[in-house]
């Protein structure tokens, strides 16, 4: 089966083709990030806007490149929420009205379970149970993963996504955004020893995350500095190794509640390096991450959940949709069969 993948939720248009025999054939992402930057931010009806310009003409592309054609999709997966309601919505109608056209089964995803599920798409995939580690810019979670679609949530912030922490310290520190990424670069030329932050909720039991006093513990810092590049440059790193300890003490102790050896950590943060060299050190976890590219926001990894769900698959010829702004990975069931 071929499953076409379409993820709009955010600031992201990302197409992809699964095929259930031969894996991954081809994906295509257009980021609006150059678009929002101007804003310091998503505009959401830009980005609605901008889905509608760039979807149709990346199917075309993902097709081309796996040199097929429209008549050789088996089946429509598009993300659903959670996200930007309007963002949602533009995927969500091109998704069905591609499955209507074609007299094609469609299914609506979670963007969390896409990210959850997308370092399955390796060559070394992880085996259930394991614990997976979601960090967005919109989420910070905590999952007991038992198969697809059984999901027990074990810990998530209380306040502000780790990602959207990063961001928010970022764009105070006068960085460009999406300041995640170029906090993480900056964070390169700090000194280790400058600054230390706390480690917030980690000296008290429960998996629950805060990172908002993170960002204002940065703000402050910044304040009552010199604020020179290289405070900045300071800042950066304490600021991440904060909130990298503050992840890294919290998979450790789910991982010991939850009595597994597996970690799966995916989300835009995933990318980061300081994260991924601190759980590696974690002794005897076994720790995986999607590839560099399917830690943001991507078409892959909605068609691969599509296909992980296809006995959920269904033909409907209501005119009918919806999307969801929230919507909590514990409400989902397993598919009848995977
Ligand atoms: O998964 P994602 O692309 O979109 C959401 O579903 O939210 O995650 C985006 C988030 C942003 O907050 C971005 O700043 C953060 O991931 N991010 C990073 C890095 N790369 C992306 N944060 C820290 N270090 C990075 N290298
Ligand atoms: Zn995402």
């Amino acid at each position: 089966m071929r499953v076409l993948g379409i993820e709009s939720s955010c600031d992201e248009t990302g197409i992809a083709l699964y095929d259930t025999d031969k894996g991954l054939l081809a994906h295509a992402l257009y980021s609006q990030i150059a678009m929002h930057a101007e804003y310091g931010g998503v505009v959401p009806e830009l980005a609605s806007r901008d889905h509608i310009r760039k979807a149709l003409p990346l199917i075309d592309d993902v097709l081309s490149e796996a040199q097929l054609t429209r008549n050789d999709i088996d089946a429509v997966a598009y993300t659903a929420g959670p996200g930007l309601v309007g963002a949602l919505l533009v995927g969500a109608a091109i998704g069905r009205s591609i499955a209507w056209a074609l007299d094609l089964p469609a299914l609506a995803i979670n963007h969390m379970e896409g990210h959850l599920l997308s370092p399955l798409l390796e060559d070394e995939p992880p085996e259930f149970p394991f614990v997976s580690l979601l960090v967005s810019g919109g989420h910070t979670l905590l999952i007991d993963v038992q198969g697809v679609g059984e999901y027990q949530l074990l810990g998530e912030s209380i306040d502000d996504a780790v990602g959207e922490a990063f961001d928010k310290t970022a764009k105070m520190l006068g960085l460009s955004y999406p300041g995640g990424p170029i906090l993480a670069a900056l964070a390169e030329q700090g000194t280790s020893d400058k600054y230390l932050f706390p480690r917030p909720m980690t000296n008290r039991p429960g998996l629950d995350f805060s990172f908002s006093g993170l960002k204002t513990f940065a703000m402050n810092t910044w304040r009552d500095s010199e604020k020179t590049e290289q405070d900045k440059a300071d800042i950066c790193l304490a600021f991440q190794t904060a909130a990298v300890e503050t992840l890294a003490i919290k998979c450790k102790r789910a991982l010991k509640q939850a009595g597994r050896k597996t970690l799966v950590v995916a989300g835009g943060v995933s990318a980061n390096k300081a994260l991924r060299v601190r759980l590696d050190a974690m002794p005897h976890i076994n720790v995986y991450y999607p590839r560099q590219e399917f830690c943001s926001d991507n078409g892959a990894m909605i068609a691969f959940a599509g296909a992980m769900r296809q006995s959920a698959m269904v033909k409907d010829d209501s005119p009918a949709f919806s999307a969801r702004p929230r919507w909590p990975l514990d409400e989902l069931s397993p598919p009848s069969a995977v």
